[in-house]
């Protein structure tokens, strides 16, 4: 796995030259940027996302320090779902663990996650803060933000390439009937479909301002029915299993 190998390659040699302490462009902008949540223009948001495809990824705490940056300014900048991100990602890395894959593809899927949502830095904030129904031309903004993730935000940056198809894919449906590429089946790579069922259960137990969250068992039973629809049955199957020990106060 490319990520963990230069991660491992390239931690003797940061803690040597940096005394383990990684000095980072990027970083100072993302913590400004979260600061600055409400007033994140678009030129602070160009900023952040330049300095981040120049970022040196010299280990692998330097590696999840970057993505978790980068995921909690996504997330801040939409009220509706603060730490959002982080939860998709511990339900991702259960559900991954749940089917026994590899410690590297867990790693690999639980960053993944963090930045499944990334590409929204390229959706206006009047779309992302809507509370009300988006029109039809809205709706067609917001469907780019897989791809705007993976070509515009990881793909400039090669350490985070392994990431690209969880990011892409995360909206597919395994009927064929997702966005943005409408991939069915296994077409869609089983991180992607992993971090899918991680997304749309955290969405279903979190409170919006149009409802309240749903029960763990209430959530549960959306997913049952929209397994093998939407979502991949086998993998809906290990998740209510492993969904009420998880807790759901991230
Ligand atoms: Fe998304």
């Amino acid at each position: 796995m490319y990520i963990l190998s230069l991660a491992n390659q390239n931690l003797i040699k940061a803690r040597l030259a940096h005394n383990n302490q990684v000095k980072s462009p990027f970083l100072q902008q993302a913590s400004l940027a979260k600061i600055k949540k409400d007033s994140f223009e678009k030129s602070k948001k160009e900023e952040l996302i330049n300095q981040f495809h120049s970022e040196k990824i010299v280990s692998s705490e330097h590696l999840l320090d970057v993505v978790s940056s980068l995921a909690a300014t996504i997330d801040a900048k939409d009220t509706y779902t603060k730490g959002h991100s982080a939860a998709v990602s511990r339900y991702a890395e259960a559900l991954a663990r749940a089917i026994d894959l590899p410690a590297d593809e867990v790693e690999r899927i639980k960053l993944g996650a963090l930045l499944h949502d990334i590409g929204k830095i390229g959706i206006p904030e009047h779309i992302l803060r809507k509370s009300d129904m988006l029109s039809d031309d809205e709706w067609a903004i917001m469907k780019q933000h897989p791809a705007i993730g993976a070509d515009k935000v990881l793909k400039p940056n090669k350490s985070l390439h392994d990431l690209i198809p969880i990011v892409k894919y995360h909206h597919e449906h395994v009927d064929g009937s997702g966005y943005p590429y409408g991939l069915k089946g296994d077409d869609i790579p089983l991180s992607a479909r992993i971090v899918a069922i991680a997304d749309a259960y955290h969405a279903l137990i979190s409170d919006r301002p149009y409802r309240k969250g749903l029960s763990v068992q209430k959530a549960c039973e959306i997913l049952k029915m929209g397994a093998g629809v939407q979502w991949d049955k086998e993998l809906v199957r290990k998740f209510i299993i492993i969904a009420p020990s998880l807790a759901t106060n991230i």
